[in-house]
């Protein structure tokens, strides 16, 4: 088999899918790997890290493609400068793997599909103890969380930690953290290690212990309803629970110095949980940093992508923040790839297995055969939803 890595297409994506000791890997267990030349230049792995570990180098993206047989990549084929799209020079029957959020991407889905490409996508690998480490969500949402912080951080006009000098003393910044997933919890931890007193909520009851764990303090209303979406991810809040969240929201972002917004539903769509009169309430020279911004937005006056200023509360919205951080964010996504490639890896038949009747593979199966075969993704083709990437 040949796995080929392409140098990402995207605008500012800095990552690359497979870093040189993962592809060391795949070699040792009888794979050949290619990349594309200077696919991982922008995370700071260079040819000649790739070519030490037996990667072949290949500077044209139409006979890399059109000789491997597993494509990886960090987002969905796009557009190549040549005015050609990737999925349309990749082989038919040829496998593709990458972080796709199908949802998002249909022109990309439908492209794969007509290609004949069999697609699976990393961020919908389902959420069981033998999926974790192919989950990409949980390794690039860490980062997520980690770098938002330190975004706060950076536009807050006060210190995070307490000082005691002899010109006076500060007290530690109080930033509250709302949604307390994977980078939920991440934030909370890099808050508390900066020194901020830190207050967090989420509507999953069992978040508590592990809000706690990580040094926040938890604070919630009393849900009526069940917020188990399924799959490990949060249902929307009914009506009267909005309001009741609301409400908490407002009195208590009105009383902290940062806010941190994480919330998603189902793993891709920010509800809206934050509206200008709340940061009308907030204190002027605070911090909203809103990390729903690729879903988005968890607030209503955030600028996706960018920074604004609402009655001196400052809302900065950055998008695709692992690309800000591209050595260790590709170290991660590397690792999540190669155990995905080695859970179906048969070495004896020099094969990869297409097993459909596996948990993982079937959840993750975007297109196959010329279908698109997502039950969400269909759904969204359905509704003639328009692409948004
Ligand atoms: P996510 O990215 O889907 O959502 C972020 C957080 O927002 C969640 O904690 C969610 O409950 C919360 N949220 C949604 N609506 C909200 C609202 N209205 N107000 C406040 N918070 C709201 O979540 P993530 O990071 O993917 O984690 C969800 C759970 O899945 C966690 O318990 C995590 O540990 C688990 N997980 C398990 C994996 C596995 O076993 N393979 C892999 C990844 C996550």
């Amino acid at each position: 088999m040949k796995i080929a890595v392409l140098k990402e297409s995207r605008e500012n994506e800095n990552r690359v899918a497979l870093d040189p000791e993962s592809c060391k890997k795949l070699i040792q267990a009888g794979i050949e790997v290619s990349i594309e030349t200077g696919a991982g230049a922008r995370a700071y792995f260079l040819d000649d890290a790739y070519r030490q570990v037996g990667v072949s180098i290949v500077p044209d993206i139409a006979e890399l493609l059109g000789d491997s047989d597993f494509i990886v990549k960090v987002n969905p084929p796009g557009q190549r400068s040549n005015g050609r799209h990737e999925a349309e020079m990749m082989k038919p029957g040829s496998i593709m793997l990458a972080s796709m959020f199908p949802t998002r991407n249909l022109d990309a889905v439908k492209k794969m599909a007509e290609g004949r490409i069999t697609s699976f996508s990393t961020d919908c690998i389902p959420r069981t103890t033998r999926a974790q480490a192919m989950d990409t969500l949980s390794s690039q949402g860490n980062i997520v969380g980690y770098k938002g912080v330190l975004l706060g951080a950076v536009e807050l006009p006060n210190y995070f930690p307490m000082f005691m000098t002899a010109a006076g003393t500060t007290l530690s910044a109080k930033v509250f953290v709302i949604g307390a997933g994977v980078a939920g919890l991440q934030a909370i931890a890099t808050a508390k290690r900066l020194g901020a007193s830190v207050t967090a909520t989420d509507v999953r009851p069992e978040v508590r212990e592990q809000i706690e764990s990580v040094g926040g303090k938890y604070i919630g209303i009393e849900l009526q309803q069940n917020t188990q979406g399924g799959g490990g991810y949060a249902a929307e809040l009914s009506v009267e629970d909005k309001a009741r969240q609301a409400k908490m929201l407002a009195d208590h972002c009105a009383q902290v110095d940062v806010v941190i917004t994480t919330a998603l539903i189902g793993g891709v769509m920010a509800p809206k949980l934050l509206d200008e009169s709340i940061v009308r309430s907030m204190k002027p020279g605070s911090v909203i940093v809103d990390l729903g911004a690729d879903g988005g937005g968890n607030c209503t006056s955030s600028k996706i992508g960018g920074t604004i200023e609402i009655g001196g509360v400052k809302i900065i919205a950055p998008t695709n923040l692992p690309s800000s951080l591209p050595h260790h964010a590709s170290m991660m996504f590397s690792r999540n790839l190669l155990n995905f490639v080695m859970a179906f890896w048969k070495k004896d038949e020099s094969r990869f297995d297409l097993d459909w009747n596996d948990d993982i593979l079937k959840a993750c199966a975007v297109t196959h055969d010329g279908a698109v075969i997502h039950g969400p993704t269909l759904k969204a083709l359905q509704a003639g939803n328009s692409p948004s990437a």
